[in-house]
């Protein structure tokens, strides 16, 4: 706890993975042994910066979930996702009633290192409404039309690739929720209600398990042991982030 405030992460983990191709949902795919969904939820309690977490999986995974849940003194709620990520997102809200900050966290961001979460709680602490992980992107992006042709190139200096979590204000991320706009992310919605979004540097280490390609680097790099998933940051690394 910090102030008044109350930490709930919601972990989006019903997705069925179509693009890494294995036979399980996503979130229960091993990486060095261990689902992505408990290294998410390891890096979250590594943090110290989470009060409550709510995962959310595909109906017929919530008994199993239970079981793998690693563990902690910090309630972990298990509920039931939806069809489109934002469903998911949404019963996660549902499920926590009592959240002042909220952090929409993707299981397949599975190698997240606890120092980033901690300086997206850091950073709502310290006011913002809404924080995003940012990283410059390497390649340089074009846009093109339905025939393929290219139609113009942003200036790369201008761009971020975002990761999670993304931190809100919980009221901001509900009222967001209740309205039926669009967006490729949570913080597209809160942008699209007109609030300043906030970006702290994000970490190459936080990429989005997505393709087979993906995979094998996840695994590797937990084979390497240059990752570990620490049980608990040092509390003087907690308070440093929580003086920045
Ligand atoms: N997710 C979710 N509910 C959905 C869809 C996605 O909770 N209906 C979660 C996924 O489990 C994942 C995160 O949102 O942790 C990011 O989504 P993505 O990487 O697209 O995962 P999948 O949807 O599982 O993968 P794919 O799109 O390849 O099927
Ligand atoms: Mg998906």
């Amino acid at each position: 706890m910090h102030g008044d405030s109350r930490v709930v992460a919601l972990v989006p983990a019903a997705g069925m993975g179509v693009r890494l191709g294995e036979s399980t949902p996503k979130a229960f795919v091993p990486v060095g042994g261990s689902p992505m969904l408990t290294l998410a939820l390891q890096g979250l309690i590594a943090s110290g910066s989470v009060d409550e977490v709510v995962v959310m999986v595909p109906a017929e995974l919530v008994d199993q979930t239970r079981a793998l849940l690693p563990a902690t003194d910090i309630p972990i709620h298990v509920v039931p996702g939806g069809a489109e990520r934002t469903d998911s997102v949404r019963a996660g809200l549902d499920a926590a009633p009592d959240a002042t900050l909220v952090l929409v966290h993707d299981a397949a961001r599975a190698l997240t290192p606890p120092a980033l979460i901690a300086r997206v709680v850091a950073q709502l602490h310290a006011g913002a409404q809404a924080v995003v992980p940012a990283l410059p992107v390497t390649d340089t992006i074009k846009s093109v039309d339905a025939t393929g042709a290219v139609t113009g190139t942003p200036d790369r200096s201008t761009l971020r690739a975002i990761q999670t979590p993304q931190g809100f204000d919980a009221r901001l991320l509900r009222a967001a929720y209740a309205t039926t706009i669009q967006a490729t992310d949570d913080a597209g919605l809160v942008e699209l209600l007109g609030a300043t979004v906030h970006t702290v540097p994000g970490d190459a280490l936080a990429f989005k398990i997505t393709t087979p390609l993906d995979l094998v680097l996840a695994n590797t790099l937990v084979a390497q042991g240059g990752i570990s998933v620490p049980v608990q940051q040092r509390d003087q690394d907690r308070e440093a982030v929580a003086n920045t």
